[in-house]
């Protein structure tokens, strides 16, 4: 997943490393307590990356008190992320994550001319 980003220019390691998270986390929620198929898909838009995972259960992620179990992943979430929603999707659901803008103000660096060229 890491290496995605990096072809896609996306270098920084350490912005990489927070969208590592975000990954885990909601796939772990989408095994653990979703149900059916889990589906990620991960767009890039310049500085904006958004996450999605879907899974078959229609039953929405909320916030809990954390205790010595978890009930961590959605607050390093919310963390790490402009906004996060879930919208319905074939019956289950879809979390759609949008990742903190990427460091780099001249944007990631691709060859494709969807990034800036860095002087
Ligand atoms: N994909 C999902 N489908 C249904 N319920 C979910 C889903 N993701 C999260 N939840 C619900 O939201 C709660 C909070 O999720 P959160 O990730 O914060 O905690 P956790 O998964 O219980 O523990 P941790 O992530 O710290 O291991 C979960 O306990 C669960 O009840
Ligand atoms: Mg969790």
């Amino acid at each position: 997943m890491v290496s995605v980003l990096q072809v896609w220019g996306y270098a920084d390691e350490g912005w990489a490393a927070d969208v590592a998270v975000v990954v885990s986390e909601l796939v772990t929620n989408a095994v653990q307590h979703g149900a059916g198929s889990v589906v990620l898909e991960i767009e890039a838009y310049g500085d904006q990356v958004i996450v999605s995972v879907a899974d078959g259960s229609s039953v929405v992620p909320r916030r809990r008190e954390p205790d010595g179990r978890g009930g961590r992943g959605l607050a390093l979430i919310e963390a790490l992320t402009r906004r996060w929603h879930v919208e319905e999707h074939q019956g289950g659901k879809r979390v759609r994550a949008e990742i903190q803008g990427y460091p780099d103000p001249w944007g990631p660096a691709t060859e494709t001319g969807s990034g800036r060229e860095h002087p």
